[in-house]
């Protein structure tokens, strides 16, 4: 890594492992690396400016570094650019698709996301957790982790119940049909009865006990087929959003087990019976009280989960298992990890939660319990609708063509939107605004490697050799941000923080087109060593797009 050189130099002065202090300052006048000297104050006994005015005067110039500067408690650190540039550029050329990648990382994980359930919609806010956990996994593997990408699904419980009821109650004479639309028309309906009338709810706990108890053959067999159906729909969007999973878990698998889980935990008095349910409490901790099981003997969502959490290590030699999952649900896994810590479970320091707060549009709230959830497929055709206006106002293509790049900038679009946000803070979708070509955007992202690829292919590029001389502002920019990539990569793996890694890919996008604009490449005195920059750019963004799941295009 290239803050290596600066790491180096200063441990020459200072005998400490400054890596973890050095910072990026705000500006590249400043330097490319800065050394806050307050922490050595103690230490030292001095006072931070002489500190910084020390180590400035005894780092000497030489190959790496060209240029140390002292301001107010601050070294800061100027690489030498045309060394730089040439060390960066050949490993880029050497490690290709890999440059970046780290070794950091070692064992197993498992990233558990997305988890739609059956019978209700894949709606919009299922695309924030799918695409964060499919880029957690590759930053994971890029760092040198094994992920194991895991899906976990309701495909049992109340809200099947209410389905399956309204189904029968008021759907019977229409056609099962494997649509999306429908089946999630159908709990949307649902729902909406059930408000109507209390008196329904008697009918579909009744159907819920059917379910948990599997005796009732026809009522089998409906959930069975409408489930499939549901399943299947999903493989579609996964596609769509170059996400795979190596193991489906559902919520009917751990009915059984997770029953068992309540016997023992009662048998250890860490669950008691309270009112004929199964309950933990644990208001001693703060986290209230949790209901394992009705009185009426059916699993609920908690008691599953305990079943789940041990499953998980049984099936894979895990060294951690990470959770994204909606904040909205931040009690209830604090109460699964907290009673599982109680009932001695071996792996419970190596469970990770990753909350994601909540994704809406600037005109209000979606829900999947009321009727204006919005399907993902829904707002996904109207994504692709813009984009195909975008690109029809730049080019000519056959309706395939277009609609094939449509949807892969749609997908970019909504991907790079979404993880260019911090995971904890709410995110407020403006379609319109996020499938611009221009800005910080993911279709900018695309355009910018295609412009790329354009350059590359006019001058007809084959990679000779070059000489990088001195480099002027803007070269020199690229070259550094280049050399950053490997630790932003680190940055981002140590925080389970992909925004790190979208904030870099449009900082280098922008200060490509900085370049473009202001150094010719063709036809120039430094074409050969230009044309490098331009192809290792190229490479560089593919890298970090490939991180947050996206895929570039040769052409926009
Ligand atoms: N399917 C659940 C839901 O839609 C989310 C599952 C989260 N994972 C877990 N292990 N509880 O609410």
């Amino acid at each position: 890594m290239i803050r290596d050189y600066v790491v180096k130099a200063v441990s020459g002065v200072l005998k400490e492992d400054v890596s973890d202090i050095l910072e990026v300052p705000k500006s590249f006048d400043m330097g490319d690396y800065a050394l806050p000297c307050f922490s050595f104050s103690k230490k030292l006994r001095k006072n931070p400016v002489e500190i910084a005015n020390d180590i400035a005067k005894k780092i000497k110039a030489g190959k790496e570094i060209e240029k140390v500067v002292a301001v107010g408690g601050y070294v800061n650190f100027f690489l030498n650019s045309g060394k730089l540039a040439e060390r960066v550029i050949g490993d880029i050329k050497g490690k290709k698709e890999k440059y970046g990648s780290g070794k950091s990382g070692k064992g197993v994980t498992m990233v558990e996301f997305s988890q739609p359930n059956t019978h209700k919609a894949f709606h919009f806010g299922h695309v924030r957790g799918t695409s964060l956990g499919e880029s957690l996994a590759r930053i994971l593997e890029f760092s040198g982790e094994k992920a194991v990408r895991a899906n976990y699904s309701g495909d049992t419980g109340m809200h099947i119940a209410k389905w399956l009821w309204c189904y029968m109650k008021y759907h019977s004479h229409e056609r099962i049909v494997n649509d999306e639309k429908w089946i999630a028309g159908i709990y949307v309906d649902a729902v909406k009865k059930l408000e109507s009338n209390e008196s329904f709810a008697e009918e579909v706990e009744e159907i819920n006990r059917k379910l948990d108890s599997r005796n009732d053959e026809k009522l089998n067999k409906l959930w069975d087929m409408t489930r499939k159906f549901s399943i299947s729909s999903w493989d579609r969007i996964y596609h769509e959003l170059n996400t795979r999973f190596d193991v489906h878990y559902f919520e009917s698998e751990f009915e059984k087990s997770g029953k068992k889980e309540c016997k023992n935990l009662i048998n250890k008095k860490i669950a008691k019976l309270s009112d004929g349910a199964t309950i933990v409490d644990l208001k001693n901790k703060g986290l209230g009280v949790i209901v394992l099981l009705r009185k009426d003997g059916t699993v609920l969502y908690g008691a599953k989960d305990l079943a789940l959490a041990r499953k998980k290590f049984r099936d894979y030699n895990l060294n951690r298992s990470i959770y994204v999952i909606g904040k909205a649900q931040d009690l209830h896994i604090h109460q699964v990890f907290e009673i599982l810590k109680m009932a001695g479970f071996k792996y419970v320091d190596s469970l990770e939660y990753v909350p994601i707060s909540e994704i809406r549009f600037p005109w209000g709230k979606m829900s999947s319990r009321s009727g204006e959830n919005v399907l993902y497929s829904e707002f996904r055709d109207k994504m692709i609708e813009y984009a195909v206006k975008e690109i029809e106002k730049r080019y000519k293509l056959s309706s395939k063509d277009a609609y094939d790049r449509a949807l892969a900038i749609a997908t970019a679009a909504i991907k790079y939107s979404i993880l260019k946000q911090d995971v904890n803070k709410n995110i407020i979708f403006n379609p319109k605004e996020e499938i611009k070509f221009e800005g910080d955007t993911g279709p900018y992202l695309l355009y910018s490697y295609a412009r790329a690829l354009s350059i590359l292919e006019k001058a007809k590029y084959k990679g000779k050799r070059f000489s990088a001389g001195k480099l002027g502002p803007e070269e020199k920019k690229l070259a550094v941000l280049f050399g950053r990539f490997p630790e932003i990569v680190e940055n981002s793996y140590r925080n389970l923080n992909p925004a790190l890694i979208a904030h870099y890919s449009y900082e280098l996008a922008k200060t490509f087109s900085e370049f473009y604009h202001n150094c010719q490449v063709i036809g120039s005195d430094s074409e050969q060593f230009r044309l490098e920059l331009v192809s290792c750019f190229a490479q560089v963004l593919k890298n970090s797009l490939n991180l947050l799941g996206i895929d570039v295009l040769e052409k926009m």
